[in-house]
């Protein structure tokens, strides 16, 4: 098993440069999700480790050995795409077998590693069944197994449920990280989507523009966000953000006045406030406890009610603006003066740069 490095990657399509500088280990046996907005990057720097992309400059490296003038072929990489395709006239064994043919391994040897895979898939009652004869989901675990014959020692998938429906989808990130748990492989996984990056990654990197606004594990990402980017792209609804009109240091700790509101956080800080926010489900609705620090609003009118079953979200238009609260219970449709407490260690701080205060 292998970790990959890139150190000091670059790459531009002509005169435009898409990653400017970037370094990142992406650990043996782990799973790290490469997550960012269309057009940031992710495909290119898959394909740069799958070797199906030469960088302008800096060095890809898997485990110790310098891969940049080795062919994909030869770099112990497997990779699922998003669009995958089987060949249609071979059954589901033959299509797992295919990479194995081509490699000259014997037949029984054959034979005994489709076994393993279809096993590991829950494909072994459906390999003399045709791709045609297949669900969508039981058709990409197919084109997954036949990237995993070959036992590569790196994965890597590019958005490979995009296409899928939700119900799906759900099932077969599952179904991945399950797998990458049992073969113990590394991989790297391109998404632009948060839920999927949240329960997929062992960690995550959120890319911007080709570069690295931040590393880190899931949880950590959405608790502790660097800075503004970060906060918005992780966590669902998003993050509630407000601009700090003033920022003056009391003897309590710190007054924020962010339009027509005035509180008094329990903190001090280095340089001034420029952003103040907290997520939706951080927020209880009424008495707040001494610790907790008040938001009062005026004139509050429910947008649009998300129900998600167990609990809601209420999006309301506010004296503050916008946000985005859990709603008491689910009938409730939010009007008028509201009370929002929020624990201080629940209220995220961002300077003017956009980095996170801590
Ligand atoms: N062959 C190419 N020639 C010129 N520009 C390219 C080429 N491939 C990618 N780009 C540009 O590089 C940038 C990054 O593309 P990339 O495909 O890596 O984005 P992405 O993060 O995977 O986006 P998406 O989520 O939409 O797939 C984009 O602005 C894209 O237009
Ligand atoms: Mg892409």
């Amino acid at each position: 098993m292998a970790d990959i490095h890139l150190n000091s990657i670059s790459k531009r399509f002509g005169d435009v440069e898409v990653i400017p500088d970037l370094s990142l280990t992406m650990p043996a046996g782990k799973f790290t999700v490469l997550l960012g907005p269309s057009g940031c990057g992710k495909s290119t720097l898959l394909r740069i480790i799958a070797g199906l992309e030469m960088p302008s400059s800096g060095e890809v490296r898997v485990g110790d050995r310098l891969v940049n003038d080795v062919p994909p072929s030869e770099r112990g990489c497997a990779m699922v795409f998003q669009n995958y395709a089987l060949y249609p006239h071979k059954t589901v064994r033959q299509n797992l077998s295919f990479p194995l043919r081509m490699a000259k391994v014997p037949a029984a040897e054959q034979t005994q590693r489709v076994d393993e895979i279809a096993t590991v898939l829950e494909l072994t009652p459906l390999l003399d069944r045709f791709p045609r004869q297949l669900s969508g989901g039981q058709r990409q675990r197919v084109a997954m197994g036949r990237a995993m014959i070959r036992r590569p020692e790196v994965f890597l998938y590019d958005e490979p449920l995009s296409n899928l429906d939700l119900e799906l989808r759900v099932r077969l990130r599952l179904e991945i990280a399950r797998t990458q748990r049992a073969l113990k492989s590394t991989a790297v996984y391109v998404t632009h989507d948060q839920t999927e990056a949240m329960t997929l990654a062992d960690q995550i990197v959120v890319l911007r523009k080709g570069r690295i606004e931040q590393v880190g594990a899931p949880l950590d990402l959405y608790r502790r966000p660097a800075n503004l980017f970060v906060a918005g792209f992780i966590g669902t609804p998003k993050i509630n953000l407000f601009t700090v009109d003033r920022c003056e240091p009391v003897s309590e700790g710190t007054r924020l006045t962010i339009g027509p509101l005035s509180l008094v956080v329990p903190r001090r800080f280095e340089v001034p406030v420029a952003t103040v926010g907290f997520r939706p489900e951080q927020v209880r609705l009424g008495a707040a406890e001494a610790s907790q620090v008040v938001f009062e609003l005026a004139d509050c009118e429910t947008q649009a009610v998300e129900h998600l079953g167990d609990r809601a979200f209420c999006y309301l238009r506010s004296s503050l603006g916008e946000l985005v609260v859990l709603a008491p219970d689910a009938q409730s449709r939010l009007s008028g003066a509201l009370t929002l407490a929020v624990d201080a260690d629940s209220l995220h701080f961002f300077g003017a740069d956009e980095t996170a205060l801590r």
